[in-house]
């Protein structure tokens, strides 16, 4: 079968089109026929070799942890009659830019009705890092929040997610008022630029930081006394070494600052808030946001468009 690896840390054009044998499910494992490949934020972060040293990312890599597909055999112990079913996986550490792949059954989700593959990927991990996102910031109804980077695929399903949650104000920063236009359809409700900056609230009780980078601490100043950060993304880069002395200025607004990553959510909650927005999506309740579909073998040209910024959503591929 095709895969794609990641042949030459750098450049886009370091990944390449390969064959590899065909996975035979094992033991509890199911077999599924990729129709769609979520391509994350952080498959180009892998891909420029800035992780080599963290997790084992080694040249040779194949990228890409979200798919969905039809499930086509089953290993030993595995219930014959998954067969046939359309389903949604997160692959875990890679492996996910493939025409099949082999995953423990208990982790497959059921897509409902007529949800395509390509918006399942658009929503399954967002949504749940969104999802957990907020929770972590303690976010209640009647708060306001900002959502930092708004325009990619968390942002997108945090907007959605704290509008329907009943929040009070939802600032987004985006790069293009047309951007904005398309967030205020999802359900911001104040559209700033990338530094804050823009007709919103006075302060917020909850900031979600997709972007991090030089330009952090500054948005500690957009917080409200007693206001929460966390921070999810680091998509402009780490945060300064400082910026624990620059939260500490702030002191008697009694802030909080976390960091959040999805691996410290048990994968069975995990699941149960995919299923959740599967459902949703399906009944029109959330919506999944496909910037553009493309054949495995352009992946060179979708990550290309990710490190250009051009993407709004998600990118999917299809072997
Ligand atoms: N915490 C977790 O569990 C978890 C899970 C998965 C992924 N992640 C992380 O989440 C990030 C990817 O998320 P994503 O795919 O939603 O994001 P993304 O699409 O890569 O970026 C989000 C938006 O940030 C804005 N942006 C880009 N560069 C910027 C800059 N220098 N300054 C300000 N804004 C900038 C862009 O929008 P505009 O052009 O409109 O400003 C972009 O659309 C990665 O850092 C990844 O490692 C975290």
């Amino acid at each position: 079968m095709r895969a794609v690896e990641i042949r030459t840390f750098g450049a886009p054009e370091g990944l390449a089109v390969i064959d590899v044998p065909s996975p035979v499910p094992a033991e509890g494992e199911v077999l599924i026929d990729v129709e769609a490949i979520g391509v994350g934020g952080v498959d180009t972060v892998i891909r420029s070799g800035a992780l080599a040293g963290l997790g084992g990312f080694q040249e040779g890599f194949i990228p890409g942890n979200e798919v969905a597909g039809t499930v086509t055999a089953v290993g030993g112990g595995v219930d014959p009659a998954l067969a046939g079913r359309r389903v949604w996986t997160f692959t875990g550490e890679g492996g996910g830019y493939v025409e099949q792949v082999a995953v423990p059954a208990d982790r497959i989700l059921p897509l409902p009705g007529d949800l395509p593959a390509t918006d399942a990927v658009a929503i399954g991990t967002s949504g749940m890092v969104a999802h957990f996102a907020l929770a972590h910031a303690h976010f209640a109804p009647g708060e306001s929040v900002l959502v930092r980077g708004a325009a990619g695929s968390i942002g997108i399903m945090t907007v959605q997610l704290a509008a329907q949650g009943g929040a009070s104000a939802v600032a987004v920063t985006t790069s293009s008022a047309e951007r904005g236009e398309r967030l205020r359809e999802l359900g911001a409700t104040h559209v700033l630029d990338r530094s804050g900056e823009g007709d919103g609230p006075p302060g917020y009780d909850v900031v979600i930081d997709i972007v991090s980078g030089v330009d952090m601490p500054s948005f500690f100043d957009r917080l409200k006394p007693n206001g929460r950060m966390v921070l999810v993304g680091v998509v402009a880069g780490m945060p300064p070494a400082d910026f624990g002395a620059k939260l500490m200025a702030t002191f008697r607004k009694s802030l909080s600052f976390a960091a959040f990553s999805a691996d410290s959510i048990p994968e069975p909650d995990r699941r149960a808030v995919s299923a959740e927005h599967f459902g949703a999506a399906a009944r029109g309740g959330l919506r999944p946001v496909v910037h553009e579909v493309l054949p495995l073998e352009k992946a060179v040209l979708a990550h290309r468009k990710m490190d250009d910024g051009e993407v709004f959503g998600r990118i999917v591929l299809t072997p």
